[in-house]
């Protein structure tokens, strides 16, 4: 296994120490999230009565595979998220949705009572922006949704090409957004993107994270909100 992986393994494994039993746990997408997926997995396996809300449909085919029951009809709260990030800066803000799943993920962190993120040390940032956001457009009139976000100074490529687009769970595409000199607002930039209409949702996560574990050469160690449980 690389390095990398090991550390995104150690990450999603400390998460799974957070899973109690009767918890309705919301499951992240991306290949740091699928470590946590499998742990909640063995964990069913077990005798653990965990349910689970899964965020994207390739995440919802894995966790079927692994026997743990799916809620897709959502009343009250996840007791716990966990998800990868892209970035994540000193603040916890993130960026989210290189893998093209944010909306759901986003719906999934809102609806939880924690939201506990997991990455390797790559991801963490002084300022996000270092690569693209990710922002969600419907495909109708795609082109002028993408001249509304050209005017705010932002440039910007169609996911896989406007010949054969990467299309979404919802159906939709994904302009991949780069930020000239980073994003020194996250969430004034979050509430510019959320007015242009055809702008389904963004990868910036502002103020939704209680807790990072990041994982090192010395371990996993968690920050944040709530980092002592
Ligand atoms: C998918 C995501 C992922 O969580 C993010 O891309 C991180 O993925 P990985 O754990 O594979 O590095 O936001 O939409």
């Amino acid at each position: 296994m690389l390095l990398t992986d090991e550390l995104k393994q150690a990450a999603a494994e400390k998460a799974l120490e957070l899973v109690q039993d009767g918890m309705l746990v919301g499951l992240g997408t991306g290949s740091t999230a699928r470590y946590f997926t499998e742990g909640v997995g063995r964990l069913v396996a077990g005798g653990m009565k965990v349910r689970a809300v899964p965020s994207s449909r390739a995440t919802a085919e894995l966790a079927a595979e692994l026997g743990i029951p799916i809620v897709t009809e959502l009343i009250g709260m996840i007791d716990l998220a966990v998800d990868g990030a892209d970035e994540v800066d000193p603040a916890l803000n993130l960026i989210k949705g290189r893998g093209g799943a944010m909306v759901r993920e986003k719906l999934v962190a809102a609806a939880s009572r924690r939201f506990v993120v997991v990455v390797d040390e790559s991801k963490l940032v002084r300022q996000l922006g270092a690569g693209v956001l990710p922002v969600e457009v419907l495909p109708f009139l795609w082109r002028s949704t993408a001249e509304r976000l050209a005017e705010l100074g932002l440039s910007l490529v169609v996911r896989g090409g406007e010949e054969t687009p990467f299309i979404t769970d919802n159906g939709n595409l994904i302009l991949d957004v780069t930020v000239e000199g980073g994003i020194k607002n996250p969430a004034s930039l979050g509430v510019e993107l959320k007015k242009i209409t055809g702008v389904v949702e963004h990868g910036l996560f502002v103020g939704m994270t209680d807790t990072v574990i990041v994982a090192g050469p010395d371990g996993p160690k968690a920050i944040g909100r709530s980092s002592s449980s």
